[in-house]
Parts: C-alpha cells; sequence; structure tokens
C-alpha cells in the first residue's frame, strides 16, 4: 500500500490543492482530492486487465469550479433537498440558500463540495480530510467539524468514512456524490450496465423533487432493481416518477434508521466486466442516472452526456427536516454523526477463469 501527493493546481485566493493517491498492491489506485474531499479518479483492472478509471470527472481545478455537477464531491452538510429551502429546529427558523429553480435547496448550494479541505494520512492505505464549517453558513446552524476518511483495501474496496459534529442542534446528512461507469469514463452511456438495489420501497416526488407522500413497494414498478436488471430495461417506461425526474433520480429506502455496514446495491459494466458492490450504514441510497448531463467536457476533454454517469449517493432520506417519519437525522449539539460506505471493486469472470 502506498499513498503519494501531489499538487493539483490553485484555489483563487492561491492556496494549494493537492491530489492524494492511495495505492494497493494490485495497482489499484484512488485519487482524493483536497478541493471538495473530491474522488477524482478510481483506477481498476477491466477483464481484459485494461486499466480502466470509472469515475466521471475534471482534470483541472478550473474545471471543478466552473463545469461541476458535484462529480465525485462530498456533498454536506445536508446533501440532497431540503423543500422550502428553511428548517426550524428548537423554535429557530434557519433561511437557506434556494439554489434550486429559487424553491428548494440543493446539496446545501455546495457548501462542502468546493471548499479546500485540509488533509493527513494517518496511515499507509488511507487520507484524512478535513473541514470547519463556520455557524451560519449557507444558513446551516453551527460550526461543524467533519472528517472524511478514504481508504483502500488490498481486496479492491473502497471505504469513505464520516464523522461530524456541530456546535448547535442541526440536520446532518453527508454523502459522496460519485458519476460511475463501470466500462470506463469514456465508453458512453451506463444503460447497458445491471443494478441491483436491496429496496422494497422508494420515494415518489413531486415536480420539484421534494418526496411528496408515502414511501411506496417498488413491486410491480421500473423501481423494482431487487433482482438485477439492466438500468436502460425501464428506464423510460411510461410511468408518472420517471416521468417527473427524467429518469431515475430517487430515494431507495434501505431501512428504518442507521445499522451495521450492510451490503445495499451492485451494478456491473456490460463491456468491462468490472462488479461494484456497495455497503453502508445509512438507511438511504438516491439512484441517479445522470440525466441531466448535459455535455460538459471532462477528463481528457470527453463530453459528459446524458446518462454517462450514474450515481448510488448513500444518505438519508430528502427533506427529512420536514418529515418526522422519515429516519432522523437531527443531530444535538455535541452529538457525533458517523458513518460508512464502501465502494468494493471486482471482475468476477477474471476470477472464475484464473
Ligand atoms: C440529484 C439530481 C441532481 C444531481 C446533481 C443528484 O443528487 O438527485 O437531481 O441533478 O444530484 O446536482
Amino acid at each position: 500500500m502506498s499513498v503519494k501527493r501531489e499538487s493539483f493546481g490553485f484555489m483563487p485566493d492561491g492556496k494549494e490543492i493537492y491530489k492524494y493517491i492511495l495505492e494497493n498492491d494490485a495497482g489499484t489506485q484512488v485519487h482524493v482530492l483536497t478541493l471538495g474531499a473530491t474522488l477524482q479518479s478510481i483506477l481498476f483492472p477491466d477483464q481484459k486487465g485494461e486499466m480502466t478509471d470509472v469515475l466521471l470527472g475534471f482534470d483541472t481545478v478550473e474545471d471543478y469550479l466552473t463545469k461541476s455537477n458535484y462529480q465525485g464531491a462530498t456533498v454536506g452538510p445536508y446533501c440532497n433537498r431540503i423543500g422550502g429551502a428553511a428548517i426550524d429546529i428548537g423554535g429557530r427558523h434557519y433561511e437557506l440558500v434556494a439554489n434550486e429553480k429559487g424553491i428548494t435547496n440543493l446539496h446545501s448550494n455546495g457548501e462542502f463540495s468546493f471548499r479546500l479541505w485540509s488533509a493527513i494520512v494517518p496511515d499507509a492505505d488511507r487520507v484524512e480530510l478535513s473541514y470547519v464549517s463556520p455557524d451560519g453558513e449557507g444558513g446551516f446552524p453551527g460550526e461543524t467539524s467533519v472528517q472524511v476518511v478514504f481508504r483502500l483495501t488490498q481486496d479492491n474496496k473502497l471505504s469513505i468514512r464520516y464523522h461530524g459534529v456541530s456546535t448547535r442542534d442541526t440536520y446532518l446528512n453527508f454523502t459522496n456524490h460519485a458519476y460511475f461507469n463501470l466500462n470506463g469514463y469514456a465508453a458512453g452511456d451506463i444503460l447497458g450496465h445491471t443494478l441491483r438495489i436491496a429496496a422494497d420501497l422508494f420515494t415518489p416526488v413531486d415536480k420539484n423533487s421534494i418526496p411528496n407522500g408515502e414511501n411506496v413497494p417498488v413491486e410491480g414498478t421500473p423501481f423494482d432493481f431487487r433482482k438485477p436488471k439492466k438500468i436502460g430495461l425501464e428506464i423510460e417506461a411510461d410511468h408518472e416518477q420517471l416521468k417527473m425526474t427524467g429518469g431515475y433520480d430517487h430515494n431507495f429506502c434501505l431501512s428504518d434508521a442507521p445499522r451495521a455496514l450492510t451490503e445495499i446495491a451492485e451494478a456491473q459494466g456490460d463491456i468491462s466486466g468490472i462488479k461494484m458492490n456497495v455497503y453502508t450504514t445509512l438507511p438511504g441510497v438516491q439512484f441517479y442516472a445522470g440525466n441531466f448531463l448535459a455535455g460538459k467536457e471532462g477528463k481528457q476533454g470527453v463530453p459528459m452526456t446524458k446518462r454517462t454517469g450514474f450515481c448510488l449517493e448513500t444518505q438519508f432520506y430528502p427533506d427529512t427536516p420536514h418529515r418526522p417519519d422519515f429516519p432522523n437525522c437531527l443531530y444535538k449539539a455535541g452529538e457525533a454523526y458517523e458513518s460508512e460506505t464502501v465502494y468494493a471493486f471486482s471482475v468476477p469472470e477474471a476470477e472464475e477463469n484464473a
């Protein structure tokens, strides 16, 4: 195992941004930027043994600051959406930034995602990034201190552990917004990937992508991914919820509360054979099929067009501050938020043939 550090460029205020490269003995690499605690690349050999970068992203600081749809970024203090862009805690009202259609708050307006984080290397298999969000930043209460540890194992698992604590009662909901293309970032759309998600219920939304009622069974709908199926199989089906969001862009309900690390999803690239199993302690996952990617040029100038990447954003459910029936993510002042999500990579055929 090794961790190397390189310069990645400079923030507009002149501060240096670093890229940390984690590499295991098999040659698998994970690249993490101190800009936004961003996962920039995951390099893993495909079924032919060719190194494949399975993440969408950019090559330069400028691109990350001007073209990003949160590619690989750490999102917080509250990922996904908050209806009405306001929250009430303990009798106090907090106005947030209505950065989506002037109505909702999405991904906390990027509060965590475009900041410079500090980094340490506590061990030869991991990098730990830290950020302190000042009281009131983005409208959120409390000075919130966050650590995110990216760790690569010898058996090709990327573990992301989050720790957060605030000086005031507040809602905390962190995620990583990696866009995966397991065939490689330049391989075109992800519709031929197979996907399985271990969820019996999903969260229907209104036209602003805010949950609009009960979580409903996936049974008998295009949202049933309990057995592996191609992402493209039913993405254009005549289903009200798919029309509302232009394709999959929904929370899948995994559990009623945080729990021990549990396997919740698997995806496989149809061209590369690369398989990814996802584990999390969190109760939900947003499956977003990259419907809004609109052709901005990413790594090596390759355009990221509609559905060339998909996200499995582990999370608490969207709009939890307004939904007492959802698993709770209100943390008391001084109370620690903890979660872990693991992305495990393999090429099953290659192992069977070995
Ligand atoms: C949301 C999408 C949004 C994307 C980029 C996802 O988490 O669900 O609707 O387009 O993030 O902001």
